[in-house]
């Protein structure tokens, strides 16, 4: 079997990835923790912070992966408009190490990106449409994105929005935020003027489990089928989890006076992601009944 390596395999996408490939390939896992967060999946697992360029590189030509998948991210988007050193070190610094040990190995790297790289003024978006980020996880994760396009090794980017799940102590996202506050009686302001298609953590695992079995390369946007405002998600969370749609109430993206920028027009097209890599993208319907089956 081929060996594969999961960078933030403790985070929600890369749980999924785990799940995914470890019937298929040798995992190899790392992220920032001292223990794996799945002990009863058989992969071995590593503590690694990627910006570490010596430890990360020696452990991918120790290890001398056919494959390098990243997941790992500096992820708050608010936050990084305050930590923007360390922000740019994980989401740009450490793919050049990441590249560096692929380059060793020749292993082909799968960059795990977002719609952010588009400042969301005509989406939905293709993958040759020319990125316009804005705040600075956004121009991160372009930079991020960039150093893959440049390297001479063989690459993969897979774009992703709106990623919601259920795994083992992970942060809270924006649909077990919202059925959380809804359980509690709680009243919640949701954005109507941001569009985008929400994304399964599974559905995206096997998008990219699809990438890395065919060897494919480029870029490929890779979501659910749908592309709602947040408040219409909202209603549709509300209704599948018969909770009081009543307790939402639509706000403009302005009201939130949130730190980062975010894209408002945005949303994928998905026609590549459907005939080259075969997948049945799922509507917001189709993707809450299975995440129903996780999260009662
Ligand atoms: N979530 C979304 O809505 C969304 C949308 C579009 C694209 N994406 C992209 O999808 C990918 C996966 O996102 P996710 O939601 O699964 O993120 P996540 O749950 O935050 O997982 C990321 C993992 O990477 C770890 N990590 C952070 N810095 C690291 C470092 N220096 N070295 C090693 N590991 C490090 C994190 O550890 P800590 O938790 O300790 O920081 C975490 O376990 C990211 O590239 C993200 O940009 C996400």
């Amino acid at each position: 079997m081929e060996k594969i390596l999961i960078t933030g395999c403790n985070g929600l996408l890369g749980q999924k990835l785990v799940h995914r490939f470890q019937n298929d390939f040798v995992v190899y896992g790392c992220d920032l923790q001292n223990e794996k967060y799945l002990p009863d999946v058989d992969f071995t697992y590593q503590p690694i912070d990627i910006t570490k360029r010596h430890e990360i590189t020696h452990f991918i030509t120790q290890t001398a992966p056919a494959f390098v998948i990243n997941s790992a991210a500096f992820t708050d988007v608010d936050g990084a408009e305050t930590q923007r050193e360390l922000c740019w070190k994980v989401n740009v610094e450490a793919v050049e190490n990441l590249v560096t040990g692929c380059r060793k190995v020749q292993a082909h790297l799968v960059q795990i990106s977002t719609d952010y790289v588009f400042d969301g003024t005509k989406g939905p978006y293709h993958e040759a449409d020319v990125p316009n980020p804005q705040g600075h996880y956004a121009k991160s994760k372009l930079a991020g994105e960039n150093i893959v396009v440049g390297s001479s090794i063989n690459w993969a980017i897979v774009r992703t929005m709106v990623l919601f799940g259920y795994g083992v102590n992970l942060r809270p996202n924006f649909v077990t935020w919202l059925i959380s506050s809804l359980r509690k009686g709680k009243q919640v302001r949701i954005v109507d003027d941001q569009v985008g298609n929400a994304t399964l953590a599974e559905d995206l695992a096997e998008g990219i489990f699809q990438v890395v079995r065919r060897k494919k390369t480029g870029i490929f946007h890779v979501s659910g089928a749908d592309i709602l405002s947040r408040y219409q998600l909202s209603l549709a969370i509300a209704a599948a989890y018969h909770l009081d749609k009543n307790l939402i109430t639509p706000i403009k993206t302005a009201d939130l006076k949130q730190k980062a920028p975010r894209p408002l027009n945005s949303g994928f097209i998905l026609d590549k992601a459907r005939t080259e890599l075969e997948l049945k993208l799922p509507s917001v319907q189709e993707m809450l009944t299975t995440f129903k089956r996780q999260y009662e």
